[in-house]
């Protein structure tokens, strides 16, 4: 069915009086029987306004521009289901009690947060996890944010965010795993085990996957602008990871901001009812993002709150994040028979089943006196400092720069971010400096990570320069309390850059320290320049003038415009926010005790005009580097700085004998493609094998090349590995624009496996009838 006719449908439904979600069983593993039964006796007792009241997620603070008033009075009467922006157990507790003992029914509140790359231990940003291209980074990191945020009283995370992002001018690119399907759905479902375990249970962390969808495809990158993807690219691309999500037993989804092909996410019946419900059988609830409920009014879609409330209950929509729209108008438009109380219960159910089995019922408060030790675990550290070092991506190393010599005396430290607590932990943080509930981590700088590293004899100076701010400020930086500075003048300039150059001329060797700043990236945080923001490029042209041999680290949340750091600065490690132990972890790279083995989960732009830019997009005339067609532009490059899935590492590998155990299989058989890896450097390291196919006709226009499979593994000098990837059904088909369903087609496929998406070892498949 065209997507046109689907929305003709919603809007049929939509406007019918009262609708009924279809019942599906295909995610019966989501609840136990038990969560089921009681779920269902506790509704039968409960009154239209206590239904209502689940459907309610209050602001439970006092966000800067955003909370409302204490829920105390609401919560007594059973008309808050869910309470977000709270982050003191002190607090949480307190509302709980109002919950479980004055509200007529006793239901305990699901308390949410954005618990999205740790609590006090802050853990690599979500694109830097992505690029360690190990799921089992995400899932051990959010296993223990998940014991973190269960222990201080929050059992519902807002992650994770599996938005695909095509354009680094998007700011919210640094909340996901990049811009492919296959890596971002194996990322989601790490994510998924992390916080939920194999099971929804009482120490599980429900999470939320977000933002549902097609988020990330916003206009020219613009964040909450609209977005136009027709439904092959939905279903090829966009809702890939959120399906991979939900079949790893995701328990619930949070409705995207923006209009999709013009129907807003929050009130779209075939995005909430017919792919998640219908197609996918999700049987856990859905979220709508803050305000999204009563923004619907402002997208000009509804007509006022009431209007509303109804399109978003009858799209699917179970709950309503902050607005307040679902307890002012769901009561109404029931008893005016607009909406059936059947319906509402529906909507409501899954909710209370999620309650249940996330123990709720039994353990409603968090232990205070436990919450700190617990936080604080060592563990968490020396964890955090392990994973921030496999997720940095080393982009170039020209003449062996890296690994620095540790009996080195004198090194400068340039930049900004060198000596920056809050760049070293990135945007979304609960207990991190750069948070709503922040101060208590402990970050460790990138040069204090040198300084522990050397020890006391070495000289390690810092020249700072001025910190880059945004021209306007974003809302996360009214939780920094970082005031930004007026850009500086001519004068100050100059005598930073004198500065810098003459602590280069000094030292041995140069660690410049560039990027943006956190709140440069995350949400509402969209760039039209890549460039390194501020005048940290020219003390980075100043430093390198010096002779001294210079290394860049970047901290960032998205790929940036360094071209010419690329032709001038011999080695750059691409750190993006890394952590707690971040500047630890930094300095176990650049010294040698961990060898980079992260590998680019995004295509790397020249500059902005580049974007969007992917590789896995199709061939709509001849490529880019035939002899008539040198690039896509006449000014620029058209291919990226660096490719999807490519990192350097202190060892070399060859990749050899590509096999197919079958060369030719029908439509539904699968082959197993295999081959060599052989660590031909000196030193152990890991290396990443990518395997990529091409399919080369068909009734469709396919992909150039797609990832189908990965594996990260480590070598000892001289080792050889065997890897083995399955290519069958799942990774052969595709949702066809013609036939509108997922398909296998008799062709020939190209078959590739290397270490990056340029790989060049190549074999054939042929597919049958
Ligand atoms: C963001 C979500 C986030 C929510 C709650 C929204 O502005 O888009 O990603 O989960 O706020 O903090």
């Amino acid at each position: 069915m065209r997507l046109t006719k689907l929305y003709a449908l919603s809007l049929l439904l939509a406007s019918m009086a009262a609708v009924t979600i279809p019942s599906v069983g295909a995610q019966d593993r989501l609840f136990s029987n038990e969560a089921k039964q009681k779920a269902e006796a506790l509704l039968k007792q409960m009154t239209l306004d206590e239904k209502v009241g689940q459907l309610n997620e209050s602001s439970g603070i006092v966000m800067p521009g955003l909370g409302s008033g204490k829920p105390d009075d609401l919560i007594a009467n059973g008309g808050v289901g869910s309470i977000l922006w709270q982050m003191d157990v002190k607090e949480i507790n307190r509302l709980q009690h109002i919950a479980m003992e004055k509200s007529r029914l006793h239901i305990p509140i699901i308390f949410g947060f954005d618990v999205i790359h740790g609590y006090r231990t802050v853990f690599p940003v979500p694109l830097a996890m992505a690029s360690s291209w190990d799921p089992s980074v995400e899932e051990q990191a959010q296993h223990l944010a998940a014991e973190d945020a269960r222990a201080a009283g929050i059992q519902w995370t807002f992650t994770p965010m599996v938005d695909i992002a095509r354009d680094a001018r998007w700011g919210r690119i640094v909340e996901g795993a990049g811009e492919d399907p296959f890596l971002g759905s194996a990322m989601a479902r790490a994510q998924v085990r992390g916080f939920q375990g194999a099971k929804l249970g009482p120490n599980s962390v429900l999470v939320c996957v977000k933002h549902f969808a097609g988020y990330g495809a916003a206009e020219g990158g613009r964040d909450y602008d609209s977005v136009y993807v027709p439904e092959e690219l939905m279903e090829n691309v966009y809702l890939v990871p959120f399906h991979a999500a939900e079949e790893a037993g995701a328990g619930s989804f949070m409705s995207a901001y923006m209009d999709l092909n013009e129907v807003p996410a929050t009130g779209n019946h075939w995005l909430l009812t017919d792919v998640l419900r219908k197609e996918w059988g999700f049987q856990g609830f859905v979220l709508s993002d803050a305000f999204a409920v009563g923004s619907l009014v402002t997208h000009g879609y509804a007509r006022d709150g009431e209007d509303a409330a109804y399109k978003a209950i009858t799209a699917g929509l179970n709950m309503d994040m902050a607005s307040l729209t679902y307890s002012h108008n769901l009561a109404k438009l029931v008893k005016d028979g607009k909406v059936s109380e059947k319906y509402l219960d529906e909507m409501v159910l899954p909710i209370l089943e999620t309650k249940y089995d996330l123990g709720l019922f039994e353990h409603p408060y968090a232990d205070e006196s436990k919450v700190d030790a617990i936080l604080s675990r060592p563990e968490g550290l020396v964890l955090e400092r392990k994973l921030a070092s496999r997720s940095m991506v080393l982009l170039r190393n020209d003449n062996r720069a890296l690994p620095l010599s540790k009996s080195l005396k004198k090194i400068a430290v340039i930049g900004p971010l060198g000596d920056s607590k809050q760049e070293i932990e990135g945007g979304w943080t609960v207990e991190g400096l750069f948070s709503p509930g922040g101060g208590k981590s402990h970050p460790v700088t990138i040069l204090a990570g040198i300084k522990n590293k050397l020890g006391p004899d070495a000289q390690v100076t810092l020249v700072a320069g001025p910190m880059p701010a945004r021209l306007y400020p974003g809302f996360m930086d009214a939780f920094s309390g970082r005031k930004p500075a007026p850009p500086p003048s001519p004068e100050e300039i100059a005598d930073w850059i004198a500065k810098a150059k003459a602590a280069a001329a000094d030292a041995d060797v140069v660690v410049a320290v560039m990027g943006e700043t956190a709140s440069m990236s995350g949400e509402a945080a969209s760039r039209s320049s890549l460039d390194l923001p501020g005048i940290q490029e020219q003390m980075l042209e100043a430093v390198t003038s010096a002779g001294k041999p210079v290394i860049l680290v970047l901290e960032n949340g998205r790929p940036l415009d360094i071209r010419w750091a690329a032709e001038h600065v011999p080695a750059i490690l691409e750190a993006w926010y890394p952590g707690t132990e971040g500047g630890d972890a930094v300095a176990d790279v650049l010294f040698g005790d961990v060898n980079p083995g992260g590998k680019l989960p995004v295509s790397w732009p020249r500059t902005a005009g580049s974007e969007p830019l992917y590789y896995n997009h199709t061939l709509t005339h001849e490529p880019e580097d035939a002899p008539r067609f040198t690039s896509r532009y006449w000014d620029i490059n058209s291919k990226p700085l660096f490719p999807f899935g490519y990192g350097l590492s202190y060892s070399a590998f060859k990749f050899a004998n590509l096999q197919l155990s079958k060369a030719s299989i029908g439509v539904g058989g699968t082959t197993e493609v295999s081959v060599d890896v052989t660590n031909t450097g000196s030193v152990a390291g890991d290396a990443v094998a990518q395997l990529y196919i091409h399919q080369r006709y068909g009734s469709a226009s396919r992909p150039v090349r797609q990832l189908k499979g990965f594996e990260r593994i480590a070598l000892q000098p001289g080792e050889t590995k065997t890897l083995k990837f399955p290519l069958g059904k799942d990774e052969l088909q595709y949702w066809n624009p013609q036939t509108k369903q997922w398909i296998v087609e008799p062709s020939d496929f190209d078959v590739w496996a290397g270490e990056d998406s340029t790989a060049s070892l190549h074999a054939e498949l042929k597919v049958t009838q």
